[in-house]
């Protein structure tokens, strides 16, 4: 295992499904690097891709639909990709490991807390008995899980959703792993407990120094937790920039249109949030040119004929440097993305301009000079705070009393689903 160097490297990666309405292109060349301590955030909304690019990295997607089509993922500088089960299981946990939407379908509903915990700890530490049920304890300590004895010999049906993703958390960490990757990790929870799992999250990766990706469809929530973030729209990264520089400058319309739709806590009750129009395309037959433009304020001819590459940003010498060093620039540089008008340029502005005053894009897309401006205002409120959450300081007692309501003493449920893919992480 070496220490210098890129804890995860993502080169030009593609995975497509084949699937009876054609190859559905889930994931289409993208790169990314990631140091250790650090996190990156990748977003963007529903059917991107995030997940299948999540489960490219971990090597666990189903292996009948999934076309391996190219690129390369190397953990710690070893090739990863196309690893078989067997060789992946020594580095799940350890070199990497994953927290998922639902914590329900990562947790056996038939095996014990406790028993879940050490399964990783026997396997890749050798630990039993006594020794083990110590480690275990203490984990379920360190994320935050009241009487945590208790808790090993109880079954998952018995926690509440918190509680339940929190045991997810202290599963992922049982083994010390390089990089954590968490798709969603509160999407299926209560908004009371979801600022709780986050914070947890952001916790363990300081204190162990972890690298993380943060896996989201929610912008705000990325906007205080992360170095970077990559925004996909349809299998692709548009935009990658430290997180910072993201809210100042972004330059991807699909990035100020995810900004434009986050709430924020200055706004007056009754202000309305932007909605990007339409819906992202279809997999199975991306638009031709750039695959936003049906959805985007900026579209011009040129955005239907030709596919817009991804480039660093307003920095030819930075571009130039790269490629006669031999580095990928769309994986070394710090700030890219593909637009061919990029928002806050004389380009983009000039573009939308036109829009405006066409009264629609050259996608055909109706736009109104009062969209335009109501979208200006929303960038002058400046970066967002993660999305208000009412309750969020409500406790771990809240969590606490909501397992007891639904757990009672007693083995699991009668209709327990089987066990899943995401259960073999361990
Ligand atoms: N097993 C599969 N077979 C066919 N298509 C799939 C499969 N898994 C995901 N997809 C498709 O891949 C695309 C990306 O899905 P996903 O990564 O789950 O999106 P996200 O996580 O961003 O919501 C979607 O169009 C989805 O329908
Ligand atoms: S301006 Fe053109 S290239 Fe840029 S995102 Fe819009 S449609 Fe795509
Ligand atoms: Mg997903």
């Amino acid at each position: 295992m070496s220490t210098d160097g890129p804890v995860l490297e993502v080169r030009d990666l593609s995975t497509w499904f084949d699937t009876p309405r054609g190859t559905v292109r889930a994931v289409d060349g993208v790169s990314l690097t990631l140091d250790r301590g650090r996190t990156l955030g990748i977003v963007g909304e529903s059917g991107c891709g995030k997940t299948v690019l999540a489960r490219s990295i971990m090597n666990l997607l189903p292996k009948r639909a999934a076309l391996p089509a190219g690129g390369e993922v190397l953990l710690d500088g070893r090739l990863i990709r196309g690893l078989g089960i067997k060789e992946m299981r020594k580095l799940w946990g350890v070199e990497v490991a994953m927290v998922f939407q639902d914590p329900m379908t990562s947790l056996n509903p038939v095996v014990k807390i406790g028993q879940q915990i050490t399964e990783g700890l026997h396997e890749h530490f050798d630990l039993k008995g006594r020794e083990a049920r110590a480690m275990a304890v203490e984990l379920l300590r360190s994320v935050g899980l009241p009487a945590p004895e208790r808790r090993l010999d109880e079954y998952p049906h018995q926690l509440s959703g918190g509680m339940r993703q929190r045991v997810t958390v202290a599963i992922a960490l049982s083994c010390g792993p390089r990089l954590l990757i968490a798709d969603e990790p509160t999407t299926a929870l209560d908004v009371t407990v979801q600022r709780q799992i986050l914070d947890l999250l952001e916790d363990q990766q300081r204190q162990r120094h972890m690298a993380m990706i943060l896996v989201t469809h929610d912008l705000g929530v990325v906007a205080n937790r992360t170095d970077e973030i990559a925004v996909m729209y349809a299998g692709q990264v548009v935009e990658r920039a430290p997180t910072t520089t993201l809210f100042r400058h972004m330059r991807h319309p699909y990035t100020e249109a995810l900004l434009g739709s986050i709430p924020r806590l200055e706004y007056p009750s009754h202000t309305p949030l932007q909605t990007i129009p339409g819906r992202p395309p279809d997999l199975a037959a991306p638009p031709a040119g750039c695959r936003f433009a049906p959805r985007c304020r900026y579209a011009q001819d040129r955005c239907l004929a030709e596919e817009p590459p991804l480039l660093p940003v307003d920095d030819p010498v930075e571009f130039a440097r790269l490629r006669g060093t031999g580095a990928d620039p769309a994986v070394a540089g710090s700030h890219v993305h593909r637009c061919f008008f990029p928002v806050g340029t004389d380009a983009g502005e000039e573009a939308l301009a036109r829009n405006v005053a066409e009264g629609r894009t050259a996608a055909g897309m109706p736009l109104t000079a009062e969209g335009v401006v109501d979208l200006l205002a929303t960038l002058d409120a400046g970066v967002a705070e993660p999305v208000p959450t009412a309750d969020t300081d409500a406790t771990t007692e809240a969590d606490d009393d909501a397992a007891d309501d639904r757990g009672g003493a007693g083995g699991p449920a009668d209709d327990a689903p089987p066990v899943s893919d995401e259960q073999a992480v361990r």
